[in-house]
């Protein structure tokens, strides 16, 4: 799987995207208006977004032009996500046959399912997929544009979407999934009964050894959701496939306003950088904060991955340079850490963490102070492990 294929792909996106959305959804897409109406329709859905006044969210999805505002930017730019985390955490296709995916609306987590099963090569891939949103008229979309989707990528399986309300959900006992998808949703819901609602379904509906991916945006609050469900789900013996280098209670959560967050160059499509000059944004990263949990089979013991000292870390900011130094937050083994190397410390055995990007997986020889710093010398290693864009 190569990085161009993903390239590829997102063209392809970019180019056939509007008379796929008019096919598909039987919606008049054309290009010029999208530009031009598409621009202010996002910034009303922005609004709507950033603000947390009771309510205001509830009802976009059933604004068929927020809607569609949505379905255009958000899925193009919310899709290369999943694909990145499916590859950057070698997520076995194979073992991808069946999903469930809540708040789904136009369908971003199963499309990328669905993107990175046809970029895996595998021989006659299959995928179920129920959608579940609590507006009907996202989940008509996403039922039509997965199956679209399908018959071009010739990926087999059934799908079904459902208009209910995450608290009405009941998921047959009968057909447990080996995905469980919730994108950009957590924000969405309110932290105590829905959270463990999520919880609940998450324990009841995935099979053994499948997965849960949450994918959310890059704001504080959105992402602590993440990590409180993470943190409960890794309390319940569930193993953290990444980002993080373990499966140990989250440090974040020790500190009120901690949190952490992916930023991935990607390139960015012609129609998003037209709408992102309509709207006012810019989208030239994706930085969005994500959790790709396995449920542990029966038996296992939790902490089975417990990272070796000095080796478990991964990137947690950018790379800040200042006069003289050079210093970067890590995050593993349960702590976050501060490592700083001055610019008279560069050596061959140190150089690494010039390159660092965030959530890169990185090791180190040296010692971690009392105060959970690290001072690089010349001597001591700083090696990176894994890059985060490695294997696309
Ligand atoms: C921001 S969109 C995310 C769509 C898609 N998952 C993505 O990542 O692009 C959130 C979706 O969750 C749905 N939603 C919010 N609260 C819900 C609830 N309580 N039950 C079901 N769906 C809900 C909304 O209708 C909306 O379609």
């Amino acid at each position: 799987m190569s990085r161009s294929g993903l390239s590829e792909c997102l063209f392809e996106w970019d180019s056939g995207w509007i008379e796929r959305m008019r096919r598909s959804s039987g919606v008049d897409f054309d290009r010029s208006e999208v530009i031009a109406e598409l621009g202010i329709a996002l910034r009303e859905l922005n609004r709507r977004f950033t603000d947390s006044s009771d309510g205001v969210l509830d009802l976009y999805g059933q604004d068929p032009r927020l809607r569609k505002a949505y379905s255009v930017y958000y899925l193009l730019a919310n899709l290369p996500k999943v694909v990145h985390v499916l590859l950057a955490h070698a997520v076995d296709p194979l073992r991808l046959r069946s999903m469930l995916d809540l708040g789904t609306g136009p369908g971003t987590i199963p499309l990328g399912v669905l993107t990175f099963l046809s970029l895996s090569g595998a021989v006659a891939p299959a995928m179920d997929c129920v959608c579940v949103d609590r507006s009907r008229g996202f989940a008509d979309l996403a039922g039509c544009l997965i199956r679209s989707w399908r018959e071009s990528l010739d990926i087999r399986g059934r799908t079904r979407q459902l208009a209910v309300d995450l608290m009405d959900y009941r998921h047959p006992v009968s057909a447990p999934v080996d995905l469980l998808g919730m994108g950009n949703m957590l924000t969405e819901i309110s932290a105590g009964g829905a959270l463990r609602k999520v919880i609940r379904l998450a324990e009841s509906v995935v099979v053994e050894g499948g997965l849960f991916l949450m994918i959310e945006p890059a704001t504080p609050g959105a992402a602590r959701k993440v990590l409180a469900v993470r943190d409960e789900l890794v309390s319940r013996n569930w193993r953290v496939e990444g980002p993080c280098p373990g499966s140990y209670a989250c440090p974040a959560m020790k500190r009120d306003g901690d949190w952490c967050h992916h930023r991935l160059s990607w390139s960015r499509p012609v129609l998003i950088g037209d709408l992102d000059r309509r709207a006012g944004f810019d989208k030239q990263f994706l930085n969005f904060t994500y959790c790709l949990l396995r449920r542990s089979p029966a038996g296992e013991l939790s902490g089975a991955d417990a990272a070796s000292p000095g080796r478990g870390y991964i990137v947690v900011s950018d790379l800040l340079a200042s006069k003289g130094k050079y210093e970067v937050y890590l995050c593993g083994r349960e702590r976050k850490v501060l490592v700083k190397l001055e610019k008279k410390h560069v050596s061959a055995s140190n150089r690494d963490l010039l390159r660092v990007q965030r959530y890169d997986r990185v090791g180190f020889e040296a010692d971690i102070g009392r105060d959970a710093r690290i001072e690089l010398t010349p001597t001591s290693s700083f090696f990176r492990i894994s890059h985060t864009m490695e294997g696309q």
